[in-house]
């Protein structure tokens, strides 16, 4: 396809609609005619004739006649690209993304992304809006379910593994949301972000980086406003660092209807405006607004922006329509009927429930699990006990009726038992609504076993959900209570997308599963999990806080000068780094996770007591396996910069290992630190290692272990 030839033959008006994205609903089967929304959006016949890309379809049939439609239809015959968020699954919905980092597996990571790439392209989907890369500390913010947690080397090895999953299956990716969205104010959705640029480069950019260097052609800004500017009219995200220092050279689409929120920002007067400051930034796309339609003629004709700068982004757009293929192919990797044979079939459930497996954490668990299988009487109580929204947030093409609940994988790992249920109180974030707690309690003195299936729904997580407490209800505390003292085999399974703070849950039960919205085999996986015919070994990519007010909270929290743990006497602390009425520490920290069987880890050792830039060090030490059964332990290592030009993190995760080994067998545990691993934002020499001291630590979790020190010469 002659790419110039065709923007010569492009009006200005078919330049606006091509840098526009609608959803599929505002076209109609054919793509011609007037709907509702279309009305609205206040665009003509021929604006929809030459759109450049459509995103959210219902099915593949109508996504090949919307493009046949389209191709007819267009002047200048230029397919659309078809998009849709594919998160955590397509048809076959595997756990949420913070449940999928907490596999600390990239392996499994792409494994799950390949297959929902599979169901996506044959659906006919050429782009899904993923990764979501967003790094956050804060439980608050509904979206933490979308990402990898707190962590940014665990982000960007999930956000390459998740990339290179798409590729393989030949759908592409998108990675959003550009950036430092998980860092808004007070953990709400859409909130302002003010962050320092050191910070900004250091720990957010990151994964966006690593996602686009695992060949993700697309980028999608974030809703916030970082440092004063909205992201979507962001020159220094877009151009300078996007474009100039990163040499992106892909696409960027808008997030829903950002570039017209421009006005309600207030950065932009009106749609004109708007249109100016998105194009000057280097948005190629807008998403469900029309300042473009509407006002690209009128900007050019005033001189307020050139039709070199609208050619650029034109240009952009169809050179990603030619890389994917659709000039040639423009129904993509589209095919109805490979797609009705892949949807859901055994082969995709079965990695689900890998998946679904190898990503629950087992958060405590004082001898109780794994539960015998001989019980007669168990109960399964709680207000998810039997809930399909264990698919959780961004499972749009998941069924309810086609997903395990805990309940009846319990009934069909037991066929011996009595298997009852009661939910015992309300599932709603805020209620003290105890009148089902009696009924609960008759149901623990009856039962052998209970699984307490504790939480938040899969709603209550996700875009716009925000929460400011992160407790669970009173009345689930209460339940949690009651059924704990009426059954001493009470295990708790928690359903879960953010960290909660549970310390009340944690002090009644003997066991927590965080099993976080383990997708449509969810159930099955709960009853593997809890009877022993699979251990856990998912470990938390993000901290537990003890009570709402730690948060934001992580482990690699910076250094300061009055630290907590450097007064050892109550009443010696008043003037340091503390909360009177809260501990400063996680209740469970980032990296923890136990399993059925016990992990020591001995011999931490360091190859030399000096490194250069040429000459790495090794970090060794031997992990054993002290229990009585085979088990899966996450070596953790990090390290910390002891001096530097600007204040470091206590520790920094830097690598890790997943390790199996049989009961009594053990295993030496090597990690290279080169001179790379030891680069941050320095105060005047940019991104670099500096000369000094450090340490090495190996760890099974973000808290603990030896400090080994070594020197960079
Ligand atoms: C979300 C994006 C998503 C888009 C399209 C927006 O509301 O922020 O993450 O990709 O909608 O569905």
């Amino acid at each position: 396809m002659d790419i110039k030839q065709l923007l010569k033959d492009m009006t200005l008006a078919q330049k606006a609609a091509q840098l526009t994205q609608f959803a599929a609903y505002v076209l109609d089967n054919t793509g011609i005619e007037q709907t509702g929304p279309m009305q609205a959006l206040n665009v003509t016949h021929e604006d929809l004739h030459t759109v450049g890309s459509i995103f959210n379809l219902n099915t593949p049939e109508a996504r090949k006649a919307m493009q046949e439609a389209h191709m007819a239809e267009d002047p200048n015959h230029i397919p659309m690209i078809i998009m849709q968020d594919v998160i955590h699954g397509f048809r076959t919905i595997y756990p949420i993304p913070l449940g999928m980092a907490a596999s600390f597996d990239p392996a499994l990571v792409e494994e799950c992304a390949a297959m929902a790439a599979r169901e996506a392209a044959a659906f006919g989907i050429d782009v899904t809006f993923s990764p979501m890369v967003d790094l956050s500390r804060d439980a608050r913010w509904g979206r933490v379910m979308e990402g990898a947690g707190e962590d940014k080397h665990l982000g960007c090895v999930m956000a390459q593994a998740q990339v290179k999953g798409y590729l393989s299956e030949g759908l592409q990716a998108c990675v959003k949301h550009y950036a430092a969205y998980g860092a808004g104010e007070a953990g709400r959705d859409y909130n302002t972000v003010d962050m320092s640029e050191t910070q900004l480069r250091e720990r957010y950019l990151p994964p966006y980086k690593a996602a686009i260097d695992a060949g993700a052609r697309f980028i999608m800004p974030s809703f916030n406003a970082l440092n004063g500017v909205p992201s979507t009219g962001n020159k220094l995200l877009m151009q300078q660092i996007l474009r100039k220092e990163w040499g992106f050279d892909g696409m960027v689409v808008s997030d829903y209807s950002a570039v017209g929120e421009l006005m309600n920002h207030g950065i932009a007067e009106d749609e004109a405006d708007a249109a100016r400051l998105a194009i000057e930034a280097g948005c190629d796309m807008e998403m469900m607004t029309t300042c473009f339609i509407h006002s690209l003629e009128k900007l050019v004709a005033d001189g307020r922006i050139t039709m070199a700068q609208i050619d650029e982004r034109v240009e952009t757009v169809l050179r990603m329509k030619q890389e994917l293929g659709l000039f040639d192919a423009p129904e993509g990797h589209g095919d109805p009927e490979r797609y009705r044979a892949l949807e859901v079939c055994p082969e995709h459930r079965a990695i689900a429930r890998k998946a679904a497996e190898r990503t629950a954490v087992l958060l405590k668990n004082d001898g109780l699990l794994p539960l015998t299988d001989t019980a007669k009487k168990v109960a399964v109580i709680g207000p998810f006990a039997d809930d399909p929204g264990l698919l959780g947030f961004w499972s749009i093409n998941g069924r309810a009726e086609e997903t395990t609940t805990i309940l009846q994988g319990i009934r069909e790992r037991l066929p011996g038992a009595e298997v009852r249920i009661c939910a015992g109180c309300p599932a709603d974030l805020v209620t003290d609504d105890e009148s089902g707690l009696q009924e609960a309690v008759e149901l623990a003195d009856w039962a052998d076993q209970v699984i307490l299936v504790l939480g938040e729904s899969g709603d209550s997580s996700g875009e716009g959900n925000s929460r400011a407490i992160l407790e669970l209800s009173q009345a689930q505390l209460a339940l949690t209570k009651l059924v704990t003292a009426h059954c001493n085999s009470t295990a708790v399974v928690l359903l879960c997308g953010r960290p909660l703070a549970i310390p009340a849950v944690d002090k009644a039960a003997k066991a927590i599963l965080c099993m976080w919205q383990p997708g449509m085999e969810g159930g099955h996986a709960a009853a593997a999990l809890l009877y022993g015919d699979v251990a856990p070994c998912g470990h938390l990519p993000m901290t537990f806080p003890y009570v709402t007010g730690q948060c934001p909270i992580s482990y690699d929290t910076y250094i300061t000068a009055r630290p907590v743990s450097d007064y050892t006497h109550p009443e010696a602390r008043p003037y340091c780094s503390r909360y009177q009425d809260a501990p400063v520490g996680p209740l469970y920290p980032f990296g923890h996770g136990l399993t059925y069987t016990d992990f020591t880890l001995t011999e931490a050792k360091l190859s030399a007591e000096t490194m250069t830039a040429d000459n790495a060090v090794t970090a060794s030490a031997v992990l054993r396996n002290t229990g009585s059964r085979t088990g899966t332990a996450l070596v953790q290592l990090y390290t910390h910069d002891v001096h530097g030009s600007m204040i470091r993190p206590v520790r920094e995760l830097k690598d890790f290992a997943r390790v199996t080994l049989a009961p009594g067998e053990e295993k030496t545990v090597s990690f290279t630190i080169c001179e790379e691993m030891l680069r941050f934002e320095t105060l005047d020499q940019g991104f670099a290692s500096e000369k000094g001291a450090f340490e090495a630590i190996i760890a099974l979790d973000s808290v603990s272990g030896e400090k080994l020190s070594f020197r960079l010469v």
